[in-house]
Parts: structure tokens; C-alpha cells; sequence
């Protein structure tokens, strides 16, 4: 006897192996995904699990999934759970992995005052806000802004020889400025700079982390150099403004991540364009379109535009950042969504590194 009406796991599965992740482009069984399958009287119930929280197509994933598994016969509800494990680089575990940091993520950019930090730390609180365990280190060891702009003061304690971070709006975050003060100028020299972000990423206490951004100083030096080698990158972000004198920094900084076989997650203009509050019309200030020109001409993913926002200056010298403080003004949304397709380009390169290491 086949069955008798009832569905069965095999034809559940079936159905569902049409349904693809549109990042990642193998089916839902394939990669693992469908956890729990419980079949009973028609009641299908089984465990969705992503490879991050961050996912842009959450919501469109369990439609179809529901879709695909209505249609098979003798099924008479379903009922899905949602979740998360992120993935870890086994591209880091090559470079002396962090233990529980599965990605580590450079926020890089040629040129100064482009908005590193300010995306690196917009992007980790939107990482956070979609349920991930997110860090922050400030790898700017002349110049630390990270503490001004997450808006923490304050000395850090060791416990067990383990320093502890600082949080805030859900990130935890290291930085030479709650060390040394944010106004007090260091001159260290090479080595003593790779002690310090040797000590940051071994001897604190991260604890268990789905992404460790790291907000990178300006340039594309030996120090940035030193950094990006010192640390088991899985992958950077590229910032640029839309000039073409940026654009040509943030090609300098493609190709010196790639010297170190870092991964270019991929390229966010910022300071794309500005909408006027009042008539929403968008002005170009400084042309238009280069950053997705750059990602297209050297390969890698264009990951989105971040309007100028007064505001966003603003939050960002009073230490509340605009996707914190402000959700839903575009600038926030711009963040929002390029956090999602950092997660998604984080998923993509760890599922390629791994089906790499299998065949
Ligand atoms: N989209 C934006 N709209 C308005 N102001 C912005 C925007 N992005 C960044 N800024 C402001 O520009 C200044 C420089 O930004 P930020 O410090 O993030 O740049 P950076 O690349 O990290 O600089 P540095 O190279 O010095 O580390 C800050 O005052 C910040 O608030
Ligand atoms: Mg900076």
C-alpha cells in the first residue's frame, strides 16, 4: 500500500525542493533548510532554518514553502517555523579562527571621511535589530570614533584576563577610545598597533557572535594593510561617496583586500544623493551612479545608496544613529537593506567556500 490519502514525507520534500533561495540558488532541502518534517492527519509542520536572521526574503520564503507544500495532495494545513543558524566562514577557520565569531567583516574604504563608521556602525545595529549577535571593533586606533557615534563612554573591565566589551543598541563594541580617551593622540608604531588588534580580537571577550564588523582607519597603507592581515577577514565592505577621486580610493581598496584574498562582500555609496525633506525631489550633488558603475566593473555586488541626511551627521555626533533613532527615514531604510544584503553576500560566500572544500 502507497498510502491511503495521506501525504507523504517523500512528496512534502519534493515540493519543497521547488522552492529556491533567490541568493544562494539551490533549493530549500538542498541547502539543508527544512528541519522537524512532522506529517500527521494532514497536518504538515516543519522548521524553515535560514542562514541568517538578516534574510531580505524571509517572509516571501515561507509562502512559498507554504505554496509548494499546500499542493500536494492530502494536505490540509501547514504550519512553519521560522528561524536562524548563521553561517560560519570556513575561509576564517583557514586563517586561525576567532572561537564563537563565525564572520569577522572589514568596513574599508581609500579615502577618508567617506562614512566607514558611520556605516559600520549603522550596520551593526541593523544586524542586531534583525535578531543577530552583532559586534563592532573600532580598529581606528588614531582616530576612534566608534565610541562618540554608538554613543558609550566609559572603561572597560577584565574578567579573567578577558576584556569586556561595551554595549549599546544591542552591539557590542571594543575601542582604543575607551582605553585611552577619544582626545588623546597616539603615536605607536607598526608592531605595536598589530599588538593591539592581535589583543582586541584574542583577548576580548566577544562571546558568541554571528558578525564582528571591523570599522577600518582611512587609506590603503601599510597599516590598513597590517589589519587586514593581522585578522581572519571572511569578507570587507567597500564605501565610497560618488566622486570620482573617491571611486578611485575605493578601487584601491578592492584591490588591496584582494591582494590579501579578502572577499569584497561588496560596494555602498554613500552620500549618494540628497532628498529634500520638502518636496522629496533627489539632487545628485556629486554625480550619479559611480559605485555601481565600480562594483560592475570590477565584479563585485553593488549593495546600495545612502542618501546625505542632515540628520544622520546629526545622530551621529550625539551618539544615536539614525537606525536606531530614526527608523524609518530613508537614510535608516538605505542601512536596513544593505545590512540584509551583507548577510546575503555573507551566505553566499560561506556556502561557496564550503561546497568548495566538499567537491
Ligand atoms: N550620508 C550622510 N549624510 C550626512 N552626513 C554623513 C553621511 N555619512 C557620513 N556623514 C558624516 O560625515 C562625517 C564623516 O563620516 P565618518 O566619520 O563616518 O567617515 P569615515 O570614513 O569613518 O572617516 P575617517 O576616514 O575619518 O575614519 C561624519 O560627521 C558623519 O556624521
Ligand atoms: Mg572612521
Amino acid at each position: 500500500m502507497a498510502n491511503d490519502g495521506m501525504p507523504q514525507e517523500k512528496a512534502v520534500l519534493d515540493a519543497l525542493r521547488t522552492v529556491k533561495d533567490p541568493d544562494l540558488h539551490k533549493d530549500i532541502v538542498a541547502l539543508n533548510f527544512v528541519k522537524d518534517l512532522k506529517i500527521k492527519d494532514g497536518r504538515v509542520s516543519f522548521t524553515l532554518e535560514l542562514t541568517t536572521p538578516a534574510c531580505p526574503v524571509k517572509k516571501d520564503m515561507e509562502q512559498w514553502a507554504r505554496e509548494a507544500v499546500l499542493k500536494v495532495s492530502g494536505v490540509r494545513e501547514v504550519q512553519i517555523q521560522m528561524t536562524s543558524s548563521v553561517s560560519r566562514s570556513t575561509l576564517a577557520a583557514e586563517k586561525q579562527s576567532v572561537a564563537g565569531i563565525k564572520n569577522i567583516l572589514a568596513v574599508g574604504s581609500g579615502k577618508g571621511g567617506v562614512g566607514k563608521t558611520t556605516v559600520a556602525v549603522n550596520l551593526s545595529i541593523a544586524l542586531a535589530q534583525k535578531g543577530a549577535a552583532v559586534g563592532l571593533m573600532d580598529a581606528d586606533i588614531y582616530g576612534p570614533n566608534v565610541p562618540l557615534m554608538m554613543g558609550i563612554a566609559g572603561r572597560p573591565h577584565a574578567i579573567h584576563d578577558r576584556i569586556q566589551t561595551l554595549s549599546n543598541y544591542g552591539v557590542s563594541v571594543m575601542s582604543m577610545g575607551f582605553l585611552t580617551g577619544e582626545d588623546t593622540p597616539l603615536i605607536w608604531r607598526g608592531p605595536m598597533l598589530h599588538n593591539v588588534i592581535q589583543q582586541f580580537i584574542r583577548q576580548v571577550d566577544w562571546g558568541e557572535l554571528d558578525y564582528l564588523l571591523i570599522d577600518l582607519p582611512p587609506g590603503t597603507g601599510d597599516v590598513q594593510l597590517s589589519l587586514t592581515q593581522t585578522v581572519p577577514l571572511m569578507g570587507a565592505v567597500v564605501v565610497s561617496t560618488p566622486q570620482d577621486v573617491a571611486l578611485q580610493d575605493a578601487r584601491k581598496a578592492i584591490l588591496m583586500f584582494r591582494q590579501v584574498r579578502v572577499d569584497i562582500l561588496g560596494i555602498v555609496e554613500n552620500m549618494s544623493y540628497f532628498q529634500c525633506p520638502k518636496c522629496n525631489e533627489r539632487t545628485h550633488i556629486f554625480s550619479h551612479g559611480g559605485g555601481a558603475t565600480t562594483a560592475a566593473n570590477y565584479g563585485v555586488p553593488f549593495l546600495g545608496e545612502v542618501p546625505l541626511d542632515v540628520s544622520l551627521r546629526e545622530g551621529g555626533d550625539e551618539g544615536k544613529p539614525i537606525v536606531a533613532a530614526d527608523p524609518k527615514a530613508p537614510a535608516a531604510q538605505a542601512f536596513a537593506q544593505i545590512a540584509e544584503k551583507v548577510a546575503a553576500q555573507v551566505s553566499i560566500a560561506n556556502l561557496n567556500s564550503s561546497t568548495m572544500i566538499i567537491e
